[in-house]
């Protein structure tokens, strides 16, 4: 099939055609069965007519979609094969005895070959009809695509694809619409991801664009087939296209770009290296005002971020002068354009872009140093953090969470986390202050909660110790009565006062005094089905360890606590040992209580 492909369209056709030449000859030329023969060479010629007009129509233009051809060439030149062999047979005068059984089985031979011609000749007629631009997609059926009734439908589709024809976008949009795998699978092996790219890059149409993104997204759902258009060039397609595009195909194809980021980590790459972060910040931010950070910011520094966000907003205004409305060459007239469509558009419309935009930077900047590094170059934190502190919902939601993908990565990367989350940074502050309000105030909603608890783990080391807000925040999340946040905030804890951790004394005498190791005890008493709790026992591990004579350890019972659970999670987790062990050395110095069995205290 390769190797097939590879032949150029002329060259596969130029074989039947010469074929056709041949039985047409032999067929004239023979001597018996003249009426069989007269008939096989009509069907023939009739059929090489069709092929010759298969070849110019090839050759007219490279653009041509010549799969159907190449593929019904195939049973074509077999059909061909066959008559060519009957005929032949022909050649002389039967002059034996055994003519007449002979003519019993020839006569059957020909009405086989004919029947198969004629099939043929079915499917060469189909095949150039959709290539015809006048006529509507030609929804009946050929003979080659009995077995495979999808084929028929596919074909027409993308030939009209080819020929700029907007409906077929739409039909493909449907046809790949839901879990029908075959119909997917099929699209991708017929081609069809080239023309929709190219409708995509090339319509003026503003349905055919958000049909071909649609066909495209919903084709973006397995990795071999994301990896297919990205070797059609759809990453620098969709990057070069999402800035200037309409709002409502923006929305496609940020969600294009969100999908085929999730599913392969490459593709992933490719984006950041186009720059569609740039784009993507402006988008969200569309609405943001960030005067206020202009005054605040140092005045030797100026806070280059809002000079970024301003010089993209520029640059995508400019771009859109070129889109839908060539005829309007006046300068102004993109952006005024631009403005006019946000205004006109729906508030579903705008907030579903906000949305997916922000759901695409969470799975672009996930698990990506070079991602996160973009994003938090173009200062996207204070956009984030505005958005965050102004809206609700499943955006506040994707906000937070870009924002912890960001602080994940940049906790195990010192130079993107000093770049990115500086706390004497106007954004890291900025972003910070609704982290904390997020904890604060939207305690009952865990979908808030849960991220800006777990971006604030990721940025202990940044911490300094005279920062005593957020462990007090954090501790009074370990009371919650929701045991997914209670385990959070001992996570997050967890990393303010673990070994790495420079203030990790500092920070311990803070949880201490703001009452967290009774806290702390009840989550650990906290009855969800046979957990472990090792985030909790960690923390308080490392309490004991870092807290010297504590009183409040001691009434909390620590000591058995930790030995208590210490056999059990060290064999789960043997890299603990160290810690466990240490802590109940520490505990028992200053436990009294312990004291009998200390002795014989192994971990
Ligand atoms: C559709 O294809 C069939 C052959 O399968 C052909 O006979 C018919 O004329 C075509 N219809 C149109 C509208 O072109
Ligand atoms: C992306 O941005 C960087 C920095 O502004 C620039 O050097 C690079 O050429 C851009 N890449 C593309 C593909 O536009």
């Amino acid at each position: 099939m390769a190797a097939e492909e590879e032949k150029p369209i002329q060259e596969v056709l130029s074989l039947p055609i010469l074929l056709a030449d041949r039985v047409v000859k032999s067929a004239q030329d023979a001597q018996s069965f003249k009426p069989e023969n007269a008939k096989l060479a009509a069907q023939v010629t009739e059929l090489s007519h069709h092929l010759r007009s298969a070849a110019r129509l090839a050759t007219s233009s490279t653009a041509v979609y010549d799969r159907p051809i190449r593929r019904v060439s195939v049973d074509l030149t077999k059909s061909l094969d066959r008559a060519l062999t009957i005929a032949r047979k022909c050649r002389r005068k039967k002059t034996n005895v055994l003519h007449h059984v002979l003519s019993i089985t020839a006569a059957a031979d020909f009405l086989k070959v004919s029947a198969v011609l004629d099939s043929s000749l079915a499917d060469i007629k189909w095949v150039l009809s959709i290539f015809n631009q006048n006529s509507d997609i030609n929804l009946s059926l050929p003979p080659i695509a009995a077995t495979d009734p999808i084929l028929a439908w596919v074909w027409p589709y993308i030939a009209a694809l080819h020929m700029g024809q907007p409906e077929a976008a739409n039909e493909l949009a449907t046809l790949t619409h839901g879990s029908n795998e075959r119909n997917k699978k099929i699209i991708v092996e017929e081609n069809g991801i080239p023309p929709l790219l190219k409708m995509l890059k090339e319509s003026r149409n503003l349905e055919a664009q958000i049909a071909a993104a649609t066909a495209l997204c919903n084709l973006a759902d397995d990795r071999s087939r994301v990896r297919t258009i990205a070797e059609a060039l759809g990453v620098q397609i969709v990057s070069k296209l999402l800035p200037e595009a309409h709002m409502r195909v923006q929305v496609t194809l940020v969600n294009l770009v969100a999908k085929m980021s999730e599913m392969d980590s490459d593709v992933r790459e490719d984006f950041g290296r186009e720059n569609i972060t740039r784009p993507l910040v402006a988008l969200l931010g569309v609405d943001v005002d960030l005067d206020e950070f202009k005054e605040s910011a140092n005045p030797k520094k100026p806070v280059n971020s809002i000079h970024s966000l301003v010089e993209i907003n520029k640059e995508m205004t400019k771009k859109s002068i070129h889109s839908y409305d060539s005829s309007n060459s006046l300068e102004g007239s993109g952006k005024r354009r631009k403005e006019k469509e946000r205004e006109s558009e729906s508030p579903e419309v705008k907030s579903s872009l906000k949305l997916s935009c922000a759901n695409a930077l969470r799975k672009l900047a996930r698990g990506s140093l070079s991602n996160s590094k973009k994003i938090t170059e173009t200062k996207a934190l204070l956009v984030l953090a505005k958005t965050i502190e102004t809206e609700s919902g499943d955006l506040k939601t994707n906000c937070l969470m870009v924002v912890m993908e960001l602080a994940a990565v940049a906790e195990s990367n010192y130079d993107l986390k000093r770049a990115a989350f500086k706390p004497t940074s106007t954004a890291a502050k900025v972003v910070l202050d609704q982290l904390l309000r997020v904890i604060n105030e939207d305690y009952q909603n865990p979908a808030f909660v849960v991220p800006a608890i777990k971006t604030i783990g990721c940025l202990a080391s940044m911490f300094a110790a005279k920062e005593k807000r957020i462990v007090e925040s954090l501790v009074s999340n370990l009371g919650h009565k929701n045991l997914e946040i209670g385990g959070e905030a001992a996570k997050a804890l967890g990393k303010f006062v673990c070994e790495d951790n420079y203030n990790r004394k500092e920070h311990t005498q803070a949880i201490i005094e703001f009452n967290g190791v009774p806290k702390l005890m009840s989550l650990l008493k906290g009855n969800d089905r046979g957990s472990l709790h090792l985030h909790e026992l960690v923390l308080l591990c490392n309490l004991a360890i870092n807290a010297g004579n504590s009183k409040a350890l001691e009434q909390a019972r620590a000591l058995s606590v930790v030995e208590g659970s210490a056999r059990y999670v060290v064999s789960q987790n043997p890299e603990l040992r160290e810690l466990f062990a240490k802590a109940i050395h520490q505990l028992t110095i200053y436990q009294a209580g312990g004291v009998v069995h200390t002795t014989h205290r192994h971990v």
